[in-house]
Parts: C-alpha cells; structure tokens; sequence
C-alpha cells in the first residue's frame, strides 16, 4: 500500500484557540491508497487520539491486521487539548471509590493508574519517542477547613490502596494553603509529540492509518461489520470506537456530561516562579497548574473554570482564569489560551470494553472525567486485550454494562433533568429579528428570522453563514461558543464549526446550511 510522508508545522484541533501542543513539525506515513472494500481487517478502530492509537498499535504488535479512521488529523479532538498530567490519582478520588464501590476497587484503580503510567513510560522508550516525559511530584492542597477534612480523607484512602503520598510543607505554586498533601512519581508529558510516536510506530508494525475518514455508518452482519465513510468501505472483525461518546442514541448519551475545561499558558516575569511540579487545589471545578517548556520557552499552565458544555460563557471562563493567575503571579505575557473537552461518568469511574447491547465484537470507551491521558492509555490495553481474548483486571470494574444505581445516582438524575430541560426550553427560544444587517459581527446567534429558526454566524466582513440549528445527533438546540467559533449542542456535547461541519460527536452528519438572501 503506498504511503505518504505528511509533515505538519501545526496540526490540527477541533478548536479556534491553540493549545502549545500544536506547535511544531510533526511527520507521519499516511496511506493514501484507496481502501478497496474487499480486505477484511482484524480490527477498525475508530478515532485518533491516545485511546485509538494505544489500541491499534497493541493490536497491530500482537499480528492483528489493524486500520484506524480519524474523520480529520490525529489528535484534532481532545488528546490536542489536553493538559497532558499523568496521575496516578484520579478525579474520582481513592476515599469515593472506596465508599461507592469497594476498598478492593480502590486498590484496583490504583493499580490501573500505575500500569497506564508504565505503559505510556514503555511505550515511548521502546518506540524512541521523544514526549517530553518528565517526572514530577503532584500535589493536591486544601484552602479551607472543609477542604482540609476532604483532603485528610483523601490521603487515607489513597496510602490504603497503595499508592505513595504524603503530608508535605509546600504545595508548590504561590496559592496560599491550609494543608498540603504530595503525590510522588507523577508525570506530564506532550501529547502530540507521544500519539505521533504511536502512529508512528503502528504505521511501521503495518498498520494502515486513514486520516480525513468520517465514518458516517456502520453495520453487522455474518460477523463482519461494514463501516461507510465518504468515499471508503472498511470491512473487519472487531470494531473499536475510541471516539469518546460511540455514536448514535444510547445509554452514554444519559450516563455521561459532557464538560469544557480551559487552561491558559503564560510566560512569567520571574524565572524562579515556574513550578517544578504539577499541583491542584480542593475547588469545584479545580485548578492545576504545571510548568512545559515549547521550544526553549518555559510556560506556565493553568487550567480550571470547568462547565457543561454549551451552558456557560466561555469568554467569561477565559477572563476568570486569567485574573485568578494575575492574582498570584507576575505575568509577562498570555501566550496560549485553549479549551478541550471532556466527559463525567455518572459513578465518577470511566466505562471501557464490550459496548452494551451493541453487536458482537463491538467496544468502546468513554467517560474518562479529566484523567484522559491515564484511562486513554488503560483503555488501548483492555480493548485489545479483549480482542485478542486475554483476560483483563479492570475489566469489571470498568464494564460499561456495570450498574451502579448508589454512586453518582443524584447526578445521574440531575444530569438527565438538566438535558431534558434544555431540550425542551430551546426549543421554544429565539430572537425574533426583522434584518440580518442587525447582528454583531464576529458572532453567532440563533435567531427567529422570516419564520424560521436559525443559527447565524457574521463573520468580521460581514458574511453571513446561516445553518439549521437543530443537533443531527438527537435534535437539541446548538448555541454559540464565541471562544472557539463554534457551535456546541448543550445535550450531549456534539460541535459543529461555522459552516456546520462535525467537530465533535456524538453526531455524524453535518448541519444543514441553509441558503438565505
Ligand atoms: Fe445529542 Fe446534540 S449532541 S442532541
């Protein structure tokens, strides 16, 4: 199959803003031959972030004939923005685990976020990758009282299931704090320079990498799924999608909220204030804070002001992070604002294997909460562990058909509440406008305009790009997301870009453009 040599200076995100992961020269081997339809591969794995990529090179080194399909670039969704620490502890935290599910699950998890951590270790020394990998004390601190006792229960539960942390004098940043706890052999490294690495690597094995390759439908039968894309077929045994929600309705769409995290990335004017580890507050949402050096530049990177996708200003999230860094720190210069998302499960642990009710030899992998790097890592061991027949530890524990009607059960309800409310409320809201000359440049709205509900966007010279607004995954109304140029479905946390091309699913079709005077 013949192969071509791809060099980026920048990649790709599914994003307006840019995170420093995206800068640089990055060169891949993509194929560029057709796919005839005909081959039946062992396995399609569908998306290219770390999940995708850590499954399809473990398949491909086990002799599984493996193709990947990412409808744009690798790491054009959420493994482009993250803030890449490496933890082994979660935002489920040890002390929950224990409680909502066992002291032995606990001990579980621990054991997974030590074995993602060797495998993301491994896997670059094996492979020559140069990521970056750097490792660092985590340190987790309480401002308040309430978050000291919170914090006390944290480090109980975590020494208990094995892993070492401590009391420590320092939290590591200029954030005053009540109490301090250290996480050792902690870890951070760049995304981007790791998953070209990994494609790399699995393009050498053999494996065949398709970027640019939307798959648009999928079918089953006689133990071939058939995958469609728009100008591919792909036929294999085993289907992976490692593309956060799977596609389509189902039970992810209520188990899981998607939510948009923001970091900024900043240069100080006092060299000794970069930290040398990664630390995190008590807050709901939290921040955390680490240091990157990008092309001989040191930054700091703050990351925090969480929310559901599509219900809060993100404009606003950016200007609340910035000036809680000004508060603490002497900054020279704003050098990366971004935002990435993610999705919380409703029992706070991620769900990773067989997909529930779907068909035979169908996985998937989803609800990762903010340790995407970790559980995407764990998840490319599981899914081909599963596939190749291997039994796997934390398969029970991660069962995606697990239920846990106790832990998360009042999110869950919340959650499901908050969406139908949504769905519901924006159905029968919009502007009524009489001109289109009235809207602001550079933004978007949803308007009610001769009659009909639309999505505008005016771009800076007065073009004006009109879409139906209705979400093609499950019909919610979409709203604008002036931080990112996008539109973004307050549902289940589908995007679109401005001319109504899929950015992020669950969706797979594109919304309608509609033609206005
Ligand atoms: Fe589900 Fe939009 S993402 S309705």
């Amino acid at each position: 199959m013949e192969k071509i040599n791809t060099t980026r200076q920048q990649t790709l995100r599914d994003s307006e803003t840019l995170s420093p992961w995206q800068k640089g020269s990055f060169t891949l081997n993509a194929t560029t031959d057709k796919i005839t339809g005909e081959t039946v591969y062992d396995a399609l794995v569908v998306g290219g972030g770390i999940t995708g990529l850590t499954t399809a090179l473990l398949l491909q080194k086990q002799g599984k004939q493996t193709i990947l399909a990412e409808a744009r670039t690798i790491g054009f969704g959420t493994t482009g923005g993250t803030s890449a620490h490496l933890n082994t502890f979660f935002d489920a935290t040890y002390a929950d685990v224990e409680s909502d599910f066992s002291e032995a699950d606990a001990k579980l998890l621990a054991n997974c976020g030590k074995e993602a951590f060797s495998m993301i270790r491994d896997l670059s020394q094996d492979h020559n990758i140069a990521c970056d990998l750097e490792i660092k004390d985590g340190y987790l601190y309480a401002e308040t009282d309430e978050e000291v006792k919170i914090l006390d229960d944290i480090l109980t539960a975590s020494q208990k299931a094995g892993i070492e942390v401590f009391e420590a004098d320092d939290n590591g940043v200029k954030v005053p704090f009540k109490k301090s706890i250290v996480f050792k052999k902690q870890g951070q490294f760049h995304p981007l320079k790791y998953i070209y690495g990994l494609a790399k690597a699995f393009i050498e094995a053999g494996g065949v990498l398709l970027e640019d390759t939307f798959i648009r439908e999928t079918s089953f039968a006689d133990g071939v799924h058939l995958a469609k894309g728009d100008s591919v077929t792909i036929k294999a045994k085993n289907l992976v999608y490692a593309t956060h929600l799977p596609p389509g309705i189902n039970v992810f769409d209520f188990n899981c909220a998607p939510y948009r995290s923001y970091v900024i990335g900043v240069k100080l004017k006092n060299e000794a204030d970069y930290p040398d580890c990664l630390s995190y507050d008590s807050k709901e949402p939290y921040h955390y804070f680490r240091g990157h050096t990008v092309d001989g530049q040191k930054y700091l990177l703050v990351g925090g002001e969480d929310h559901k996708t599509g219900h809060e200003d993100p404009d606003a999230a950016f200007d609340t992070l910035e000036k809680y860094i000004r508060n603490y720190y002497d900054v020279d210069e704003v050098a990366f604002k971004w935002s990435s998302q993610y999705y919380v499960p409703t029992d706070q642990l991620p769900f990773i294997g067989q997909m529930p009710m779907g068909d035979d030899n169908l996985y998937m992998a989803t609800g990762y909460n903010g340790n995407g790097m970790m559980f995407g890592t764990i998840a490319g061991k599981m899914i081909s562990d599963a596939i190749l027949g291997k039994e796997n530890e934390y398969a029970d524990l991660f069962n995606p058909s697990r239920i846990k009607p106790v832990a998360g059960f009042m999110d869950f309800v919340k959650e499901n509440a908050d969406v139908a409310y949504r769905f519901v409320a924006d159905r029968i809201s919009a502007e009524s406008i009489n001109s289109l000359k009235d809207l602001e440049s550079d933004t978007g709205t949803i308007v009610k305009y001769e009659g009909e509900k639309l999505a505008v966007y005016k771009d800076a010279d007065g073009k004006i790009t009109a879409l139906n607004p209705t979400c093609t995954h499950a019909g919610c109304i979409v709203c604008f997301n002036h931080a990112e140029k996008s539109w973004d479905c307050p549902c289940h946390g589908g995007r679109f870009d401005i001319d109504g091309k899929v950015l992020t699913g669950p969706p797979r079709m594109d919304l309608q453009k509609v033609d206005i005077e």
